[in-house]
């Protein structure tokens, strides 16, 4: 079989990009290994950048998320007892949108399907070859028997645990990666948002998190051990912590309520160089994750693909390959302040086991100035609510 561009994963990363490519009358084919079901359910991210937000109403993506979607305009930092909110869109000009990841997948998938999209679930793929030469293809297996797909460029959009970013052979690859001491229980809670505003606590005995998912369902998070189970949080231990994590004098009380789902995940920070082999082009988790505070996993892989279907319009519609020998460069430069953002929240609301009393004093400082000061609350909110992206 044969395609023009080759897409591994259907995640928003893939998706999106096939979405791009069809809109300039660019054929690709998108392999999934799970099943829809499986993708469309996976609780995952849950905050756009406004750039985002523009970019998927541009192409036609906007109706849905305008409609379920709960624009913030602020985050408010909880820390000595007290709340200390950053009004981002004051000072940016530009707001975030609580968007579920998996509405983005589902809405991805519905336009890919009624534009007769060559979507392929449930189907895995084992092998790139060719990606040194002219004729690169993709192995998959399909009704048991593994088939061949060429095609021009072949993007991983496979995320952390696919395969494509092995296929840069280890003499030419990079890898950046740092692993945090601590994971967060994710929680699922069928509780209204007791604030208007996603709301950190940094607090000395961890951190927390209250965020949203709808307006009749909570997002929350807690800071645990970094191979912590479910099992170990019951109800009441959960909503404990929570109190004692985020609730102030000077602020209404969390609300508690049933809850419907918890899990556990690690923290990582990592990134590869280069993004780019021969034909193969990484974007998205393939290339790059970081912790979920500063919510900027979905909201890069986004930029990335911004950045490679222009290129690859480029590509076939005015025979220019510039953008695609720069994409690499391009999307490591914003990475990197990415995931300078990215560590830099991350170390500064968590508590480290073993800290000395000087870091914990140093990290306090940080959040005075960075929610105290005007180029602090700059700072954050420019980063937060999303760095430009060159494309
Ligand atoms: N063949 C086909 N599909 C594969 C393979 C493979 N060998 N390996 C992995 N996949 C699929 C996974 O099943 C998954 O659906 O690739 C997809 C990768 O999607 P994501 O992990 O969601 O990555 P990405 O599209 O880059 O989106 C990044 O997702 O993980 C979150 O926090 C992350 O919000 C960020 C976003």
């Amino acid at each position: 079989e044969r395609t023009q561009v080759g897409i591994v994963g259907a995640g928003p990363a893939g998706l999106l990009l096939s979405h791009l490519l069809h809109r300039e009358g660019i054929a690709s084919v998108v392999f999934e290994s799970r099943g829809r079901d499986h993708v469309q359910q996976r609780l995952r991210a849950g905050v756009l950048e406004q750039g985002t937000v523009d970019l998927l109403s541009q192409v036609g993506l906007g109706e849905r998320m305008k409609r379920l979607g709960m624009p913030q305009t602020g985050i408010d930092f909880r820390f000595g007892g007290a709340s200390h909110r950053i009004d981002f869109t004051a000072e940016t000009g530009r707001t975030v949108m609580v968007y579920p990841q998996h509405e983005v997948v589902h809405d991805l998938i519905e336009a890919r399907i009624a534009a007769g999209a060559d979507l392929r679930f449930d189907t895995p793929v084992t092998r790139l070859a060719g990606l040194d030469g002219p004729a690169p293809s993709i192995e998959f297996d399909a009704d048991g028997a593994t088939r061949s797909m060429r095609c021009d460029f072949v993007i991983g959009c496979d995320g952390f645990h696919g395969i494509c970013r092995s296929a840069i052979p280890p003499t030419v690859r990079k890898e950046y990666d740092r692993i945090y001491p601590f994971g967060w229980l994710g929680i699922l809670a069928e509780v209204p948002p007791a604030a208007p505003d996603v709301t950190w606590g940094c607090h000395e005995s961890g951190f927390a998190m209250l965020s949203f998912r709808s307006p009749t369902r909570s997002r929350l998070y807690l800071q645990c051990e970094p191979d912590d189970r479910p099992e170990n949080w019951s109800d009441d231990r959960i909503w404990s912590a929570l109190h004692e994590r985020l609730d102030v004098a000077d602020m209404p009380p969390l609300i508690e309520g049933r809850i419907l789902q918890k899990s556990v995940t690690g923290m990582r920070s990592f990134l590869v160089e280069p993004m780019r082999h021969g034909s193969l082009f990484l974007a998205g988790d393939a290339a790059h994750i970081v912790p979920p505070t500063g919510a900027k996993g979905l909201n890069s892989a986004v930029a990335d693909i911004q950045v490679l279907g222009r290129a690859l319009a480029d590509h076939y519609r005015k025979g220019s390959d510039r953008m695609l020998d720069s994409y690499s460069e391009t999307c490591l430069r914003r990475m990197w302040l990415v995931q300078r953002f990215s560590a830099g929240l991350c170390t500064m609301v968590h508590s480290f086991p073993g800290q000395s009393d000087f870091i914990k004093r140093l990290q306090r400082a940080d959040l005075e100035y960075m929610t105290g000061t005007a180029p602090g609350r700059l700072a954050f909110s420019d980063n937060f609510t999303g760095l430009p992206v060159e494309a």
